[in-house]
This record gives structure tokens, C-alpha cells and sequence, in this order.
């Protein structure tokens, strides 16, 4: 058994690199060809190979470390007899041996140099298909795999990969044209060793060609035999070409958590984006809304500091704790303060406590709030609006549906009495008083919560001067009604007591800007201060 060092080889006139994986480990026992590292400069990565077998004894380099040419790349233990290996076995271009720690300087590579046509491959039955993207340009130099050009058939986006690395001399292709089968993608030009060139080849081999060793592994061109374009199953170890790493690390993805599925085990672009896209419809359904990069609360034993017990959440609590947490990630939210001046209002409704008490209703100011809200949601029409899906439109509401908060025993819950806009108090305080009553005994139908535009949580009767609700997405704006009280107020002249109420508005701000609400709220403080304005 003998240790020897396998440092980087000539890296074909890249000066300093940078390490982006490295795909062993100490301990690991490797073969000869198999991949020690991947090495990215700005035009393309490369895997560096192992040019013996042996076991990884340690590692020189990590992740991030710009390295060069006769740099160490490992230590590996290798067996029989150290420099016999090394002069019979291996050339000394690549490695050098323990006992002489100046690593040898390669001998020139290969310069073979050949010009290949890159035909589209078997597209598997697809016919005349359009060509989405072209990833490369002329002088581009491209490592196997590669992508070259994305078709779209109706199916499936599929991704020409290179058969082979080279360099682009000439794009055969456009954006937006159709191709087929043989269709000419990309001339390209290839260099290799002499040997797998053979004769046919247009290139000046010099002199000192046939002692030369190919200093980084590179695939052999194999002519311009077509690669199948099928997408290949996962395996253990996937690799990514220049163009998707950039794309991954745009995106700020890790590509050790997205699976691979091109050809031979390599990630695409779509992999990348499938990633993202299914990344942002689990945080859209709240199914990421906890964990996803949030740091966890530390779970903590709370006995070694007194008694506890532990109580059973109900069902509702969770599913409120869960849409909690996903509007409140989801919407960046917004709170203004005002006071409604409600000493009319509320002498108004007293005097109709008679009148109530016969019609077996109980008259609150909630009815009031519901009606100023539905002037003031179509007064302000960005109140009555969602967030699109899609990230590019806001949906418009032509409808005004509004939620009421309720309190029940099972947890919150928030029933909406449809087309506030067109029902009188009477009807609204009814069916307020109504949908509590079936909220607070758990009768509530699905379709009983569907459809709100906004939404009001009033904790006026149980006390407080202000709280910031969290939006009940999609809608995008929400109501805190607080308690009531008596305040001296100054009206120019004199302090005088004014029954205020104080309110607050969280908004999504995404859909709507401070002013936006500057003007929803006046309004409707205006409305509640003075509710004959509800006629006009
Ligand atoms: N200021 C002072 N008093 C108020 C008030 C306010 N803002 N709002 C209501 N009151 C009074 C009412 O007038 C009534 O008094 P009265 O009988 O003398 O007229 C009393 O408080 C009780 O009202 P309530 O029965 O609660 O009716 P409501 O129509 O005001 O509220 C609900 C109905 C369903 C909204 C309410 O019962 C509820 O469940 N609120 C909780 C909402 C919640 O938990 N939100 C938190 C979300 S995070």
C-alpha cells in the first residue's frame, strides 16, 4: 500500500477555478475514472477523474476553494509499491507521488481538433416541434450534456442535450423556428485524442501529440450519433451543467434537494423549475407554513418548571393556527389606526331598542359597521379584490360579501352574509344574529364561509383600544372593531363627550397602498360618524 497525493491536472488554460462539489468522501473507496471533483470557471464546469483506484485518505480541497494546476486534490491510498505505480501505471503529468511534492507539469493536452454537426435527436414520436429556447451562442463552449436548445411539443419541454463537449461555431437554429428529427442544431467544434479522431479528422495534430495524455476527462465524440432526448430515471449521483447551476443558483436553489431527471442522471432547467414551482403551490396551500426556512420554535419541556398538561387542540383550532400562519407569511400586512365619532349612531340605535325587541332582534352596532364597510368597499374598490394566483392580476370583485369574526367554543370562526350592499339593517342584523348562533353551535355549512370580500372582527363587547387583525386571505383587508367609550373631544371650541369607537384596517400590501386605505377609512369613518350618508 503507498499514499500518494492526486493533484489537479492541466486544466486546458483555466487558470484558477473554483471547487463546486466535491464527490467523495475520506474513507470512500474509489475507482479509476470516477469523479474526485467538479470545477466551474465561467464558461463551463468539469468533472476531474481519478486516475487510479484506491481509498480517499484525505481530502484537500472543499466546496468553495479556488484551486489550479498541480494544486493537491486528495490523498489516496493506493496499493503495491508507490513510484512503480506511478511510472508504470499512471503518467506523471497527472500524479505525483508523496516523496516528490512538486507536482509534475502536464504535458500538453490533445489538440485534435475536429468540426461536428449536432443533429435533433430521436424525439420519441414527436413530430415537427418548436424550438422555445436556444442556451447557447456562437464561441459558447460547451461541456457534454449541456443543454443546447429546449423544444416544447404540446406534452413536454424537452431539452437537447450535447453529445459531446466543443466549442460553437455556427447556430443552425432560432428561436421560434420548428424542427424535426436530423434537423441541424449546432456545429461544433470538438477537440480529442488522436486515436478516437482517427483520419477523418480536419485538425493540425502537433508533434507531441501522441505522448500527451487528455488532461481533464472528456467525453469521446461519438461522431454525431444522435442522443436520445427521453427523460432518464434519477441515479445516485446527479450532474448539472453550467446552465443549470447558474439557473439553481438564481433561484437560490440547493441542488441536492431537487431530483434529477435528464439524461444519464443530469438536472435540467425544468428540474430547477419544477422545484420552484412546487415549492411556491406547497407554501400557496399552506402546506409548507411551517419549516420553510423559518426558524422552529425549540421545543421545550415547560414541567421542569411547574405542573402542566397537556390539551388536546381541536380540529378548528389547527385549521385556524394553519391559515394564520400561511395569510401572515403571505400577506405583508399594513395596520391603520382612526375613532369613529359613533355618539349618533349609537343614540340612533337605542332608540330603536323598542322596535328591535318586537322584530326578536338584537340590534349591536355590528349591522352599521357591516353597512358603512359595504359603502366603503365600493367607494374603494381595491378593498373588494384578491391577489391573483398567477402573481400578474388582481381580481376585481363586482360583489360585496362580508365575513363576521365569531367566537365560538370550538375556536374562530368567520361566517359571511352575502351582498351587505343591497339588505337593510334589519336583514343584516338577523341574519348576524343568525349566523353567530348556528357558528357558536358548530352548525355551520362550508358554503356558509365561502365568498367573503372582507372581513370585520369586532371585539368591542369584551374590551381593548386596538388590535391589529391579521387579513383573512385572499381577501386583502380586514376590520379590528375595539370597545366604545366616552371621550372629551374638542370641536373648535369647547371639549365636548363623544362616544368614540376606536378601529383598526390590516391590508395586504401588495394589493393596496397606504393611501388607498387613507381613503377607504375615512370614508367609512365618515359613514359611521354620520349614517344618513348611507341614503346618499
Ligand atoms: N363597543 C362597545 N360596546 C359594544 C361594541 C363596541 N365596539 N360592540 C358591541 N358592543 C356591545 C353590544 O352593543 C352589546 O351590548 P348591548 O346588549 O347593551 O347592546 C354587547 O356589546 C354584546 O354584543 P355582542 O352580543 O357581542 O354582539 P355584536 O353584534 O357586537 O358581536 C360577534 C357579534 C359575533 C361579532 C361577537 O359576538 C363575537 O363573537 N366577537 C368575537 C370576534 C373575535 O373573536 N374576533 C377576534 C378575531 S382575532
Amino acid at each position: 500500500m503507498a499514499i500518494e497525493i492526486i493533484p489537479v491536472p492541466d486544466l486546458g488554460g483555466a487558470d484558477k477555478v473554483e471547487v463546486i462539489e466535491v464527490c467523495v468522501a475520506v474513507g470512500e473507496r474509489v475507482e479509476e475514472e470516477q469523479s474526485l471533483v467538479v470545477l466551474e470557471t465561467d464558461k463551463a464546469s468539469m468533472e476531474i477523474p481519478c486516475p487510479k483506484g484506491g481509498t480517499v485518505v484525505s481530502l484537500k480541497v472543499k466546496e468553495g476553494d479556488t484551486i489550479g494546476e498541480g494544486d493537491a486534490l486528495i490523498e489516496l491510498e493506493v496499493a503495491g509499491d508507490t513510484v512503480a505505480d506511478v511510472t508504470e501505471a499512471e503518467p506523471a503529468a497527472e500524479i505525483a507521488v508523496v516523496e516528490a511534492p512538486a507536482p509534475v507539469v502536464a504535458a500538453p493536452a490533445v489538440a485534435v481538433v475536429s468540426k461536428k454537426m449536432v443533429p435533433v435527436p430521436d424525439l420519441g414520436g414527436a413530430d415537427s416541434v418548436d424550438v422555445i429556447e436556444v442556451c447557447v451562442a456562437v464561441g459558447d463552449e460547451v461541456a457534454e450534456g449541456d443543454s443546447l436548445i429546449v423544444l416544447e411539443t404540446d406534452k413536454a419541454s424537452i431539452e437537447i442535450p450535447a453529445p459531446f463537449a466543443g466549442k460553437v461555431l455556427a447556430l443552425k437554429v432560432a428561436e421560434g423556428t420548428k424542427v424535426t428529427v436530423g434537423t441541424d442544431i449546432v456545429l461544433l467544434q470538438v477537440e480529442a485524442p488522436a486515436t478516437e479522431v482517427g483520419e477523418t479528422s480536419a485538425a493540425v495534430v502537433p508533434a507531441e501529440a501522441e505522448a500527451a495524455i487528455p488532461a481533464i476527462k472528456t467525453p469521446s465524440p461519438t461522431a454525431s450519433a444522435p442522443v436520445p432526448a427521453h427523460i432518464a430515471a434519477s441515479g445516485d449521483k446527479a450532474y448539472a451543467g453550467p446552465s443549470v447551476r447558474k439557473l439553481a443558483r438564481q433561484m437560490g436553489v440547493d441542488l441536492t434537494e431537487v431530483a434529477a431527471t435528464g439524461l444519464r442522471s443530469r438536472y435540467t432547467k425544468d428540474d430547477v423549475r419544477g422545484y420552484v414551482k412546487q415549492l411556491v403551490a406547497d407554501v400557496a396551500s399552506g402546506k409548507l407554513s411551517e419549516g420553510a426556512g423559518i426558524p422552529q420554535v425549540p421545543e421545550i419541556d415547560f414541567s421542569q418548571f411547574g405542573d402542566v398538561e397537556l390539551v388536546k387542540m381541536t380540529k378548528l383550532k389547527k385549521i385556524v393556527a394553519a391559515n394564520m400562519t400561511r395569510n401572515w407569511l403571505n400577506a405583508p400586512h399594513v395596520t391603520q389606526f382612526d375613532e369613529a365619532d359613533i355618539t349618533e349612531l349609537e343614540a340612533f340605535r337605542k332608540s330603536m331598542k323598542g322596535e328591535a325587541e318586537k322584530r326578536g332582534v338584537k340590534l349591536t352596532p355590528l349591522p352599521f359597521l357591516l353597512k358603512a364597510a359595504a359603502a366603503a368597499l365600493a367607494a374603494e374598490p381595491s378593498f373588494n379584490a384578491s391577489m391573483h394566483a398567477d402573481g400578474e392580476h388582481i381580481v376585481q370583485k363586482n360583489y360585496i360579501h362580508i365575513g363576521v369574526a365569531v367566537a365560538t367554543p370550538a375556536g374562530l370562526m368567520v361566517p359571511v352574509i352575502r351582498d351587505v350592499d343591497k339588505k337593510g339593517l334589519w336583514e343584516l342584523a338577523e341574519e348576524s344574529n343568525a349566523l353567530a348562533a348556528k357558528a357558536r353551535a358548530g352548525k355551520l355549512l362550508p358554503r356558509d364561509m365561502q365568498g367573503g370580500c372582507f372581513t370585520i372582527s369586532s371585539l368591542g363587547a369584551m374590551g381593548g383600544t386596538g388590535f391589529t387583525p391579521i387579513v383573512n386571505c385572499p381577501e386583502v383587508a380586514i376590520m379590528g372593531v375595539s370597545k366604545a367609550q366616552m371621550k372629551p373631544i374638542w370641536n373648535g371650541t369647547e371639549f365636548v363627550p363623544r362616544n368614540m369607537l376606536p378601529l383598526s384596517v390590516s391590508y395586504d400590501h401588495r394589493a393596496i397602498n397606504g393611501a388607498d386605505c387613507g381613503k377607504f377609512f375615512t370614508y367609512y369613518v365618515s359613514v359611521i360618524g354620520d349614517i344618513r350618508k348611507l341614503l346618499l
